[in-house]
């Protein structure tokens, strides 16, 4: 009969668009389901393979187990397909642990400044180290001053005691990187962070900038012979960047105050300790990284179109004169050293930059 064709039609036609509804969600889901997978459980198993890495070095040094904690099943798939697709791990300012040092007199002529300005977009992330109890800059830095109970002198056990203690407080952090600075550097915090994603915290890097034209050599003294030996060390002024990996190879010399007896054995300051340590000890090379820069080198040099891509800056009082980054902005009485400038010309949507028109 025609009249039951047509519903039979119709009846066909329903299922089919109903069917054809169905499919299309169905693979709206998958590749949602997909994309969403590339984002945070990614994270989670690069996570997990990073206690599984470090499970493997605890294993190799302590011999006495042997048993290898298997994760969930779910967990093992995810993890395998997240480790053969996406490398190298996504870095985010949460892994970076920046370190400041500083010193009791220094407090109020440096520190303000760094946290008006770079302390503002790292403020998690940043310790800064020193020598006394200040609760003033303990409460300014929402606790973020750590008294090192090392001594204020500038001399070479003081500097290495401090280095010692951030050394030591990066390994507690369980953070990718340890990034060194002094208080007289502004960090161009996101483009820090952009540059460490380009390697591997899994792998042993020394990313940093030597003062020196050529490597330092020193004479030691090794069972009663004397050696003569060369290395390259990263200035601590210009600030530097330890992966992981390489901060838990240097643990039996440098962790717990062992950096101060090597730096005592060699009489050398922190910094070229720190090159002894990984160039020397390790046999791990520096890798010269020119974006960091020290109060050692003119600052006038950097290229007002070159500012961005830089990641640390200094300044530094000779007599009358300044070595300075060379940006318009504040008037000099307002911003002698530059940096007040220098944050409003990368970040000029903080309050108290002036409004561009
Ligand atoms: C410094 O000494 C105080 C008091 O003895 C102690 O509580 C603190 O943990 C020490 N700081 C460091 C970094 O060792």
């Amino acid at each position: 009969m025609p009249g039951s064709a047509k519903m039979n039609y119709r009846n066909r036609r329903l299922l089919q668009t109903v069917s054809c509804a169905v499919l299309i969600a169905y693979t709206m889901l998958l590749v949602y389901q997909t994309l969403s997978r590339g984002g945070p459980e990614v994270a989670a198993g690069d996570k997990l393979s990073a206690k599984a890495y470090h499970r493997d070095r605890n294993l190799a040094e302590d011999r006495s187990t042997n048993e290898i904690e298997i994760p969930q099943e779910g967990f093992t798939t995810e993890m395998a397909s997240a480790t053969a697709t996406i490398k190298p791990p996504t870095t985010t300012l949460d892994d970076v642990f920046i370190s400041v040092k500083t010193t009791k007199n220094y407090h109020s002529k440096r520190l303000p400044v760094i946290l008006k300005t770079w302390f503002q977009l790292a403020k998690k992330q940043t310790w800064f180290f020193t020598d006394t109890d200040d609760p003033e800059y303990q409460m300014r830095t929402n606790g973020h001053m750590i008294n090192t109970n090392c001594s204020s002198s500038h001399n070479r056990k003081a500097l290495c005691c401090k280095m010692s203690a951030e050394f030591d407080k990066f390994l507690e952090s369980e953070k990718k990187w340890f990034c060194h600075f002094d208080d007289d550097n502004y960090v161009n915090v996101p483009r820090l962070v952009r540059f460490l994603g380009d390697y591997n915290p899994r792998d042993d890097w020394y990313l940093g900038k030597p003062s020196i034209q050529a490597p330092l050599e020193i004479i030691k003294k090794e069972k009663k012979v004397l050696k003569k030996i060369k290395f390259w060390f990263a200035t601590g002024g210009a600030g530097f960047c330890l992966s992981r990996a390489l901060a838990l190879r240097m643990t039996p010399v440098a962790s717990g105050g062992r950096f101060v007896s090597t730096g005592e054995r060699i009489r050398l300051p922190d910094d070229v300790t720190m090159g002894y340590i990984i160039e020397h000890l390790l046999k791990q090379p520096l890798t010269v990284v020119d974006q960091f820069h020290s109060h050692l080198e003119p600052m006038k040099f950097i290229r007002r179109d070159m500012i961005e891509d830089q990641i640390s800056f200094s300044y530094a009082r000779s007599k009358d004169e300044w070595n300075v980054v060379k940006i318009e902005g504040f008037d000099e009485e307002q911003d002698q050293n530059r940096f007040l400038s220098l944050h409003c010309f990368l970040f000029p949507y903080f309050s108290f930059c002036p409004r561009r028109r």
